[in-house]
């Protein structure tokens, strides 16, 4: 059995988190989650009230935090500095802006850096947007995942609600069409399906099922 390298990318609610979890967890390997150190940023650039269009301000803020992330019962952890971010990373406030912060160069560049880092020992399943493309272009295995906007918009809507946080499927919809956009035809690292990346299409299938399909892919580069 090999420690592989596999990469996860697509869009925002195609169900990528969670059944890399599964995934990770069947393998025993480490599950990093890049979104949540591009929300890492972008929270702390709120806190400080820094202009997110101002990438050498947020060059210099990423540069200058301790992201550290931990693998947990539930996927993983993230901290700042030593403090646990987990949960306020998730916010709408942040979800509304991250996608302007991680569109800076000088910012991916920093992220891209660690997480190629994180990922060298093998042994992981890495979740983002531009993993086999940018991340981990040598990874054994790539999959890129999607489901039609609706789908992705009612798996939010459900997870809203079961987090306790207000939304409505029109202006999940909305933002899910934005966010694919932006981070679709942003200049740096945009979000596209890489040559060798086997998609995944998961609308109409189950968690589970789109862990199998994953994990049997995994099973024959092992
Ligand atoms: O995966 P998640 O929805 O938490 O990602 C939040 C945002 O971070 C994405 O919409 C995208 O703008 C950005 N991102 C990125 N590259 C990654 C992971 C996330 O640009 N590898």
């Amino acid at each position: 059995m090999k420690n592989i390298q596999i990469a996860i990318d697509g869009p925002a609610g195609a169900g990528k988190s969670t059944i890399a979890k599964i995934v990770a967890e069947a393998l025993q390997f480490t599950y990093i989650d890049t979104g949540a150190m591009y929300r890492a940023v972008t929270y702390e650039a709120l806190q400080r009230q820094i202009p997110l269009h101002d990438e050498q301000a947020l060059t210099a803020l990423a540069k200058q935090l301790n992201i550290t992330l931990q693998p947990s019962s539930d996927g993983q952890l993230i901290f700042i500095d030593g403090r646990d971010v987990t949960a306020v990373v998730r916010s709408q406030e942040v979800t509304a802006n991250v996608s302007e912060v991680a569109a800076h160069a000088g910012v991916r560049q920093l992220m891209v850096t660690a997480q190629q880092k994180l990922a060298k020992a093998g042994g992981v399943v890495m979740d983002g947007r531009d993993i086999a493309t940018h991340v981990l272009p040598q990874a054994e295995l790539k999959i890129f995942m999607s489901a039609t906007v609706e789908e992705r918009a009612k798996r939010r809507l459900l997870d809203n609600e079961a987090r306790g946080i207000p939304s409505t499927l029109e202006a999940l919809k909305q933002d899910i069409a934005r966010r694919d956009q932006f981070d679709s035809e942003r200049e740096v690292s945009p979000l596209i399906q890489a040559e060798d990346a086997v998609f995944l299409d998961t609308t109409t299938l189950s968690i589970e099922e789109a862990a199998q399909a994953i994990l049997q892919l995994a099973h024959e580069k092992m």
